[in-house]
């Protein structure tokens, strides 16, 4: 009989671990990777992998490693256990702590699997200094040479940020992979959005994962006299960024897929007083898309568009490209597994594309990989009130165990 995780144990360590980086509100969480609460749960996270009886291991890239049994390729689970500024405590955690959990009650239970286990949480998921850095050193899709460079919105350097921490940044492409030592990948995560709430489904079987492309466009105008300019003769950087973020809004919506996305997440504007004309004005923008074509000319389209509205309103625009992480199919392999382990749980589940990022895009550049899915209470995710109900996060549990034992037998 396969054995079962333990929903008190596992929504303890959930709780546990939602204190580091609590914000002084009670509210949200704030532990950005290499911050002092982000170690400290990392610390704990060490401890309580070790006391489950896993062998665990840091690389140089900050990722987390806890193996149960030897030999041979390994078939991981994980996720992260980094946030959003003001997130939720299930974003990245519950795919961690669901995967101790399994490893727990696989030793517990006494369970013998031909394939090793190992369970990762990877650094800086939430790319606070570029999205997915740890999976992505893991994988060798990092460039030695924009290490670096790699700064956070409010100047931080990578760098720096390691350093604090005890890592050295410059060393974090040696957390390279040899892909000969991975049978497989499988990551637990809350959907983020409503998708199976609607539909009343306890598990999504996730088919594939967006692609992402991100942007700082950097509007220049003139710093005038507020009130002593005529209005015609302004050259004003922040009108011709709002006008290029409605306009985008509008491109993408109607001229992409009709899942295509974008996100202006953050503006700043300069000199930023009332009397002055805004000289210069920073977006941060994001596309999403899961057909590369579709968003490589969404891409284009959307950057001639910043030009072009910046020509109109007397103004010019610097481009920056910031990451481009790219769409993957989820492997066969572990989707079937997944599917196999709802039937056998007696779970009804459905194939979904994931909106999100995550690790598991990266994994699939070196072994099978593969993810799903439990509810998102009102779909809602990268906020304080992000919630599942306990009996989903157990089914999730219970399915990523059954999907483990498999793809290990
Ligand atoms: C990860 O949270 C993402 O931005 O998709
Ligand atoms: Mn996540
Ligand atoms: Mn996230």
């Amino acid at each position: 009989m396969t054995p079962a995780i333990s929903l008190p144990r596992l929504r303890a360590d959930i709780e546990a671990l939602s204190v580091f980086g609590r914000n002084p509100d009670g509210q949200g969480i704030s532990r950005f990777c290499w911050s002092p609460p982000h170690e400290e749960a990392r610390a704990w996270l060490l401890a309580r992998m070790k006391e489950a009886g896993l062998t665990t291991r840091v690389d140089a890239a900050g990722n987390v490693f806890g193996r149960l049994g030897q030999g041979g390729p390994t078939v991981m689970t994980g996720s992260h256990i980094d946030t959003v500024p003001n997130g939720g405590p299930l974003d990245g955690a519950l795919g961690v702590l669901a995967g101790l959990e399994c490893l727990r009650t696989v030793r517990e239970a006494g369970v013998k699997t031909r394939r090793p286990l190992t369970l990762a949480a990877w650094s800086d998921e939430e790319g606070r200094y570029g999205g997915l850095f740890g999976s992505r050193c893991f994988t060798g899709r990092i460039d030695p040479k924009q290490i670096p460079a790699i700064r956070a919105i409010d100047g931080d350097r990578l760098v720096d940020a390691m350093t604090r921490a005890g890592f050295d940044a410059l060393a974090a492409p040696t957390a390279r992979c040899d892909p000969k030592t991975l049978a497989a990948y499988v990551e637990l995560h809350i959907e983020q959005g409503p998708h199976l709430e609607a539909a009343s489904i306890p598990i999504g079987v996730v088919e594939g994962i967006v692609g992402i492309r991100r942007y700082r466009l950097t509007f220049l105008g003139e710093p005038d006299h507020a009130g002593a300019t005529p209005m015609e003769r302004r050259k004003d950087s922040f009108l011709a960024a709002a006008d290029y973020a409605l306009r985008a809004r509008d491109h993408v919506v109607r001229k992409g897929s009709g899942r295509s996305v974008t996100n202006f997440g953050h503006v700043e504007v300069a000199p930023g007083v009332s009397n002055i004309v805004p000289a210069r004005t920073l977006l941060l923008q994001e596309m999403r898309e899961r057909d590369p074509r579709v968003l490589a000319r969404l891409d284009r389209e959307c950057l001639a568009l910043a030009r072009a509205v910046a020509r109109r309103r007397k103004c010019r625009v610097r481009i920056e490209r910031l990451s481009r992480t790219l769409s993957v199919r989820c492997a066969p392999r572990v989707m079937r597994a997944v599917e196999q382990a709802c039937a056998a749980l007696g779970l009804r589940h459905r194939q979904m594309p994931s909106a999100a990022g995550h690790d598991a895009q990266n994994l699939a550049h070196v072994t099978d990989s593969g993810m799903l899915f439990i509810p998102s209470m009102g779909g809602r995710s990268h906020r304080p009130d992000e919630r599942s109900h306990w009996k989903d996060i157990e089914r999730g549990g219970n399915v990523l165990l059954h999907t483990l034992l498999a793809l290990a037998r």
